[in-house]
């Protein structure tokens, strides 16, 4: 698993191997809009203020995914703590 960190929000949210940061979020009351939660629609795209990225989704461009300022809860992860911007 591994850590997210909310801008400005107090606490660290765990993701467990096997759940979804999107489901992790919404566990902790925190609302993400999404749609295809299949990593290709965009919906639930969510800024990254640091941290390293597992992307999984099917839309973000290469520039995108070495900028490292965005991922997509649905499917994508992060190793040890990301932070989040939302
Ligand atoms: Fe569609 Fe995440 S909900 S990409």
């Amino acid at each position: 698993g591994f850590e997210i960190e909310v801008s400005g929000r107090e606490g660290t949210i765990f993701v467990a191997e096997g759940q979804t940061a999107l489901d992790a979020l919404r566990a902790a009351g925190i609302a993400v809009e999404s749609s295809c939660e299949a990593g290709v629609c965009g919906t639930c795209r969510t800024r990254v203020l640091s941290g390293q990225l597992d992307h999984h989704d099917y839309i973000l461009s290469t520039e995108e995914r070495a900028g490292g300022n965005v991922f997509l809860p649905c499917v994508s992860r992060g190793c040890g703590r990301i932070v989040i911007d939302l």
